[in-house]
């Protein structure tokens, strides 16, 4: 796993809070209805809350006002100084990322929002894998991200993206990790998970993976 992100979201996460509330026209879309979708994971997870990619913690400031205890695994310094000011002393936010994290912790969810499309396909199965190793019988996984139901309609979003002129937003499409999932629920199901998938926007959908 490359670290090129941790560039790009440094030099991102001064403006990321106003990119999620609509500022950029390019990926308004992507981020529709970003509250209520991370409001949704908060309120699927229990427990103690392992977050990975918290970046500048909103996800992280709903999970904690709902009384949880969520440790926040960040790779970007400059994503991670914001959220620590966020969640104010009322939650960890540590460097790391989704397969460098506190392995002898106990959690009973792992949450995510807009991080997992990092990974590739085979890094994607690893993790799960090893999240399995963490989680109890009946924890869960609660992650929101862009993902297609067939290659065809990622194509097509490619496409869309490029004829609006959104060509930010069509290069990202073509060169992170976004997937199908068909493949994500091969994924859980092989690592022993139950799994549901919610549509939230054109881009976004919640998926519930919970332990058998
Ligand atoms: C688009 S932001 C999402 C931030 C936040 N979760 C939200 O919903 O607004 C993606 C975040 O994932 C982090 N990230 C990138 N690669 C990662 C990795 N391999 N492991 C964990 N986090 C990663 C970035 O630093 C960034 O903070």
């Amino acid at each position: 796993m490359g670290n090129h992100f941790v560039e790009l979201f440094d030099q991102w996460a001064n403006s990321y809070d106003q990119t999620v509330m609509g500022d950029d026209l390019e990926y308004r879309d992507v981020f529709l209805h970003y509250n209520d979708i991370l409001q949704h994971v908060a309120d699927k997870a229990f427990g103690h809350v392992l977050e990975f990619g918290p970046g500048t913690g909103n996800l992280t400031v709903k999970l904690i006002n709902k009384g949880l205890t969520v440790i926040g695994v960040e790779p970007s310094g400059v994503m991670r100084k914001i959220a620590l000011e966020k969640v104010a002393g009322r939650a960890e936010i540590i460097e790391g990322h989704f397969f460098h994290f506190p392995k002898d912790v106990t959690v009973q969810t792992i949450a995510s929002s807009y991080a997992f499309h990092h990974l590739t396909d085979g890094e994607k199965r690893e993790a799960i894998a090893s999240y399995r190793n963490i989680l109890p019988s009946g924890g869960k996984i609660v992650f929101a991200d862009t993902m297609y139901e067939t290659v065809k309609s990622y194509q097509k979003a490619i496409k869309d993206a490029t004829q609006k002129g959104f060509h930010d937003l069509a290069h990202d499409l073509q060169s992170e990790y976004y997937t199908t999932i068909p493949v994500l629920t091969d994924i859980f199901n092989q690592n022993g998970f139950d799994v549901e998938f919610e549509q939230c926007n054109d881009f976004v959908w919640i998926m519930e993976g919970i332990k058998r």
